[in-house]
C-alpha cells in the first residue's frame, strides 16, 4: 500500500480488500512473448514459439543479472493441490513483486506448510520471476513496476523451469497457474500418462440424489467461471451445481478404471466484466471481501464497478488507469481483462470434495468455443476417438484475455493453444492414449453458448439457462436422455431438452441453434484440414479417418 500498488477498498463495503491498477502496457497474457525452449525445435511443435535453451539462457543470464536491485526478493513456495496430495506438485517462485506474492497467498497453498513438506530434498519446480524493474539508489518507485520494452516467459520443459521477466500480471507472472499447472505439468502429464488441462470441473446433483462430475475446456474468458458455479433457474431448482475448480484440472487414471480429476489451484483468477448478481451470484458472493480487484474502476464511496456489473452505470467513476470516468465519457471503465482474485473457499458453492486428495470421478468432457455461427448449442461425441477429434479441433474467437485481435476465430485444440508444452501433435496422441487406457473413459461433448443470430444477438440465453444442456449431458451418462443421430454426432431434439420456465424461447429458435449448414461445415473442415497440415505428421492418423468421415457426412456424400 505505502509503494501504490494497492489501494485499501471501503472496509465496510468490501472488507479486507484491494485495487490493483497495472501498467496500461501490462493486462493480459502475451502469447507473442511465450516461449517453449526445448534442445529440439519439433518438441516444442508449430504451436509454441520456440528457442534455443542455451540460447535463452544467455538472454535471461543479461535480463536477471541485476534486476531486482532496490527491491524485496520474496522466497514463494506453493503446492499445486492440497499439500501432502499425491497428486500434487511444489513450486518455489522468486519474486521481486509484492502484488505477485500477495496473489500467490490467495491462488495456491503457499508457506510455511510447504516448506515443510519439501523437507532438505524434497522434489520442486523453480520459477523466477522478476518484473524487470531495478531501481537505481534513490529512484522513486511505481505503483505497477514492469518492464515496457522486454517481457518473457520461458518455460524449460526439459529441465522443468520457469523464467518470467518484465510483465506482473496474471498467467504472465503468477508462476503456478499457467506455467506450472498447465506448460509443464502437460509435458509431466505426458511423461507419467496423465493429463493437465485447462477445465473446470463441476459437479451435478440431480433431484434423485444421483451426482456426477463433470470436467469441461473453454478458451480463455469464454465462460468456464460462469458455468463452474451456475445456478440453475427455477424450473430446474432440483437439480445443485457444485464447484471444484474453474481453470485447471489434473486428471488422472483411477484404479476404477476411471478418470479422477483435482483442482490444483486454491482461488479463482476471474474475468471481472460481465460478472454480476445476474450472471454469476456465486462469483459475486466470492469477492465480497479479501479479494484483490485488478484494473476495475473505483466508486466514490470506495468499492468497485466494472462493465456489466449492474445495468446502470455509477454518474462518476475512476476508472481503471485512474482517470476521472462518467458514463458519457466514451471510454470503458474496467479492463475487458479486469479480475478479482478471490480465495475458492470462500465460494458458496464449493463441492465437499473440492480439496479430496484423490480428486473426483469425472463422467463427461465438455468443449467449448466461441463461434458467431456453424457450431450448434449441444453434440455428442460418438466415441473416445470422435471425441477427441472433437475437441481437437475446437475453433474460438479471440478475446480479451490475452493480448493481440480480438473476435477472430482461430483453433484452439482442447482450449490447450497457448497452453500445451509440448508438439500439439503428440498431445492429441496423448489424449487418444490414456482415454484407451480406462476401461470407463468419460463421454464427450462439444457446447457453443455463443450462436447469433442475423442480427447479431446471442440465439441462446446462457448462463443459469446452461442447466438444461448440463441436465441432457448427465442423463446422456447414464443412458435416459434422447437424442438424434447427426452428420457431427449426437444432438437432442426439441423433445429431449426441459423447457419448463423458457416460455420466450421458441421451437424456431431452438431450431436454429442446432441448424447444421451444409457450406459452413465444408468450410469448418477445410479450417480442420488446416491445422491438421499445420501439425503435420505427428497428427495421429485416427483423427485424419474421422475428419474424412466427417467431411464425407457433411457433405451428405
Ligand atoms: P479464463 O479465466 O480467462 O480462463 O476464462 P473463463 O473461461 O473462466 O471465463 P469466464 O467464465 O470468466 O467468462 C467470461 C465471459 O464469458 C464474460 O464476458 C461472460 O459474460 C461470458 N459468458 C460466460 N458464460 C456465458 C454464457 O453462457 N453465455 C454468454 N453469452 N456469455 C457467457
Ligand atoms: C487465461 O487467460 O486463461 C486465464 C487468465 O485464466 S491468466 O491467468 O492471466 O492466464
Ligand atoms: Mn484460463
Amino acid at each position: 500500500m505505502r509503494a501504490g500498488t494497492f489501494l485499501k477498498l471501503n472496509s465496510k463495503l468490501r472488507p479486507n480488500s484491494y485495487l490493483a491498477r497495472s501498467n496500461p502496457g501490462d493486462v493480459a497474457r502475451m502469447e507473442d512473448r511465450t516461449f517453449i525452449a526445448t534442445a529440439r525445435e519439433r518438441d516444442a511443435g508449430p504451436t509454441n514459439n520456440w528457442a534455443d535453451p542455451a540460447d535463452m539462457r544467455r538472454t535471461l543470464n543479461r535480463l536477471f543479472d541485476g534486476c531486482m536491485r532496490g527491491r524485496t526478493l520474496y522466497v514463494v513456495a506453493f503446492s499445486m493441490g492440497p499439500v501432502g496430495s499425491h497428486i500434487a506438485h511444489i513450486g518455489v517462485e522468486l519474486t521481486d513483486s509484492a502484488y505477485v506474492a500477495v496473489s500467490m497467498r490467495i491462488m495456491t497453498r503457499m508457506g510455511r506448510m510447504v516448506v515443510d513438506q519439501l523437507g532438505a530434498d524434497g522434489a520442486f519446480i523453480p520459477c523466477v520471476h522478476s518484473v524487470g524493474a531495478p531501481l537505481a539508489e534513490g529512484e522513486l518507485d511505481v505503483a505497477w513496476p514492469c518492464n515496457n520494452e522486454e517481457k518473457w516467459i520461458v518455460h524449460f520443459p526439459e529441465t522443468r523451469e520457469i523464467w518470467s521477466y518484465g510483465s506482473g500480471y496474471g498467467g504472465n507472472a503468477l508462476l503456478g497457474k499457467k506455467c506450472l499447472a498447465l506448460r509443464i505439468a502437460s509435458v509431466m502429464a505426458r511423461d507419467e500418462g496423465w493429463l493437465a488441462e485447462h477445465m473446470l470441473i463441476l459437479g451435478i446433483e440431480s433431484p434423485e440424489g444421483g451426482k456426477a462430475y463433470v470436467s469441461a475446456a473453454f478458451p480463455s474468458a469464454c465462460g468456464k467461471t460462469n458455468l463452474a458455479m451456475l445456478i440453475p433457474p427455477e424450473s430446474l431448482s432440483a437439480w445443485k451445481v457444485t464447484t471444484v475448480g474453474e481453470d485447471i484440472a489434473w486428471i488422472k487414471p483411477g484404479k476404477d478404471g476411471r478418470f479422477h480429476a483435482i483442482n490444483p489451484e486454491a482461488g479463482f483468477f476471474g474475468v471481472a466484466p460481465g460478472t454480476s448478481v445476474a450472471t454469476n451470484p456465486n462469483a459475486m458472493a466470492t469477492m465480497r471481501a479479501n479479494a484483490i480487484f485488478t484494473n476495475v474502476a473505483l466508486t466514490p464511496d470506495g468499492d468497485v464497478w466494472w462493465e456489466g456489473m449492474t445495468d446502470d452505470p455509477p454518474e462518476k467513476l475512476v476508472d481503471w488507469q485512474g482517470g476521472e470516468w462518467t458514463p458519457s465519457c466514451g471510454r470503458l471503465a474496467a479492463h475487458p481483462n479486469a479480475r478479482f482474485t478471490v480465495p475458492a473457499r470462500q465460494c458458496p458453492s464449493m463441492d465437499a470434495r473440492w480439496e479430496d486428495p484423490d480428486g473426483v470421478p469425472i463422467s463427461a468432457f465438455v468443449f467449448g468455443g466461441r463461434r458467431a455461427d456453424t457450431v450448434p448449442l449441444i453434440t455428442e461425441a460418438g466415441s473416445w476417438t470422435e471425441g477427441v477429434y472433437m475437441a481437437a479441433t475446437l475453433g474460438s474467437e479471440t478475446t480479451a484475455a490475452t493480448t493481440g485481435k480480438v473476435g477472430v476465430v482461430r483453433r484452439d485444440p482442447m482450449a490447450m493453444l497457448a497452453f500445451c508444452g509440448y508438439h500439439m501433435g503428440d498431445y492429441l496422441g496423448h489424449w487418444l492414449r490414456v482415454g484407451r487406457g480406462v476401461s470407463a473413459p468419460p463421454k464427450m461433448f462439444r457446447v457453443n453458448w455463443f450462436r447469433r443470430d442475423s442480427h447479431g444477438r446471442f440465439l441462446w440465453p446462457g448462463f443459469g439457462e446452461n442447466m438444461r444442456v448440463l441436465k441432457w449431458i448427465v442423463e446422456r451418462c447414464d443412458g435416459t436422455a434422447g437424442a438424434t443421430s447427426t452428420a457431427l454426432g449426437a444432438m437432442p431434439g426439441w423433445e429431449d431438452l426441459v423447457w419448463t420456465g423458457m416460455d420466450g424461447f421458441s421451437r424456431a429458435a431452438f431450431e436454429e441453434l442446432m441448424r447444421v449448414d451444409p457450406i459452413k461445415w465444408g468450410d469448418e473442415c477445410q479450417s480442420h484440414q488446416e491445422l491438421f497440415d499445420l501439425l503435420g505428421d505427428r497428427v495421429p492418423v485416427e483423427l485424419t479417418e474421422v475428419k474424412d468421415a466427417l467431411r464425407r457426412a457433411v457433405s451428405g456424400s
